[in-house]
């Protein structure tokens, strides 16, 4: 049995392992979500660094998930942190689909976030045709909450409330 892999903030040097995992994974993830565009893996380095300007600014909390090896196989993030709720988003390696990580990790995520960051609520958007997206969310506890049009596709929004009984912080 494989080692669950690790949820950790995003950190400068996860930068390797993170380019590895958005090139190997682009075409497999611009099936379901906006491709990142050209100028986000010309510039990987410098849009990187703004990103974690912004994590130490604490308008946005990234994480990655890391195997054993140290390759990152997923990344959960909560973003537009503000009046105590943020909005989550996720992809996993297409290599590591199926196994239940986006799950373990949305989890672990809404842990954190009632417990380390302190929050009381996320939202979540998916497309309708994401039926992989929408298990994950079902099963995290996120309820739909209206409807959004996501690049011109129809999906719904979601909302989770966060219990800080439930929380937890980061070792
Ligand atoms: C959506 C995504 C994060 C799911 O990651 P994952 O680690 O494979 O998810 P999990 O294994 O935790 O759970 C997925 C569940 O959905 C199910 N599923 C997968 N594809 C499915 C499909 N086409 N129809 C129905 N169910 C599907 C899986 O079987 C699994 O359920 P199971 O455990 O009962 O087998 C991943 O596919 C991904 O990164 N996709 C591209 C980016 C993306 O869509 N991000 C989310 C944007 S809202």
């Amino acid at each position: 049995m494989r080692a669950m892999p690790q949820l950790q903030r995003l950190r400068p040097d996860h930068a390797p392992a993170l380019l590895v995992f958005e090139r190997q994974n682009r075409a497999y993830f611009a099936a379901s979500v906006p491709d990142r565009g050209d100028d986000y893996f010309a510039h990987f380095g410098a849009r990187l660094d703004a990103l974690l300007a912004e994590q130490a600014a604490g308008v946005c909390l990234f994480h990655v998930l890391v195997d054993s090896a140290g390759e990152v196989l997923g990344r959960v993030n909560l973003v537009d942190v503000a009046d105590g709720s943020a909005e989550l988003g996720y992809r996993i390696a297409e290599r590591a689909a199926g196994r239940g990580l986006a799950t373990a990790g949305v989890r672990e995520a809404c842990a954190l976030a009632a417990g380390e960051y302190g929050l009381s609520g996320l939202r979540a958007a998916t497309t309708l045709d994401n039926a992989a997206s929408r298990t994950v969310l079902a099963r995290t506890g996120f309820t739909p909450c209206g409807e959004v049009e996501l690049g011109g596709r129809p999906g719904l929004r979601f909302e989770r409330k966060l219990d800080d009984e439930q929380g937890r912080r980061l070792p």
